[in-house]
């Protein structure tokens, strides 16, 4: 199913296996169960500390210094800062397909790295939406939009009527669009109907990696304007760019240089 659903990579990093899960596992054991009411413990997801340095045969690199930054639901945070500063890196590790060197990350309040595997998959599955800056990675070849939905849906393991697909489109502005499959959406509509995959079921974070670098200046404004709409679905957004408008739109800002954070709000 996997193969003719999805391009390889896309569907496993929404689904399927991650290096992390193939990495030795983390210290075995249920998730503490969580009975504080710390904001990085309470928040969607947070990362506390957080290293990762990257060795190759010749050197070490050092892409991610002590970030520390709680991501609150209903609320989108920017992360931006120069190529090479690490958005991508702290993304891949928000997204629990790859660990951090050190510190802590928490989604839902559950420390990533104290889950087994089967339960860090089925987190993932749960609680955590990935979108790629290519708008039509993060879509199903052949299947209508409102259907790209329900299957997104199902994957998270939730049944989602078609009223409330229905509402969704509507709010992104593709109710006219239901039927329609990627190859006849625009860039702009492919990657507002992936919003509305990766809103729907009620995932903790949805987290874009460069979402709008695709797109006209215009397709990028409706794909934002739709990011700000669908804060109300009560999830938290973690979009890093490199385009402004992403940090203006956002309600918080992670600015990043060589690993380290330079500005924080
Ligand atoms: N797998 C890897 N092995 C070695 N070094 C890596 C690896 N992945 C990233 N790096 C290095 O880590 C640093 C941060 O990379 P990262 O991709 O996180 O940056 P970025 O901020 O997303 O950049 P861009 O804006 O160009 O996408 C860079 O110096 C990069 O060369
Ligand atoms: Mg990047």
């Amino acid at each position: 199913m996997a193969d003719d659903r999805a391009s390889d990579s896309s569907w496993e990093f929404h689904w399927g296996d991650s290096s992390f899960d193939e990495a030795a596992d983390g210290v075995p054991g249920d998730a503490p169960s969580v009975l504080v009411t710390d904001p990085a413990r309470t928040a969607a997801a947070s990362v506390i500390d957080v290293g990762k340095v990257y060795r190759t045969a010749t050197e070490e690199v050092n892409a991610l210094l002590d970030v520390s930054k709680v991501f609150p639901r209903g609320r989108i945070t920017a992360i931006a800062g120069p190529s090479g500063s690490g958005k991508s890196s702290l993304l891949r590790i928000l997204a629990c397909v790859d660990r951090p060197s050190s510190g802590t990350v928490l989604v839902e309040g559950r420390d990533v790295a104290t889950l087994r595997v089967r339960q860090r998959r089925a987190l993932r599955r749960a609680s955590v939406s990935y979108m790629f800056q290519n708008p039509i990675d993060n879509l199903v070849d052949y299947l209508p939009a409102r259907e790209q939905v329900r299957l997104a849906s199902r994957l998270r393991g939730i049944r989602t009527g078609a009223e409330e697909i229905e509402r969704l489109l509507r709010v992104l502005g593709l109710d006219h669009r239901l039927r329609h499959t990627p190859h006849q959406l625009s860039g702009g509509e492919q990657q507002r109907l992936a919003a509305a995959c990766a809103v729907i079921g009620h995932p903790a974070i949805v987290i874009a990696d460069e979402p709008t670098a695709e797109l006209d200046s215009a397709a990028a404004d409706r794909v934002l304007e739709a990011f700000r709409d669908l804060r109300a679905e009560g999830v938290a957004f973690v979009i890093s760019s490199h385009d402004p408008r992403v940090v203006a739109i956002a309600d918080h800002l992670l600015r990043l240089d060589h690993g380290r954070v330079v500005e924080s709000n």
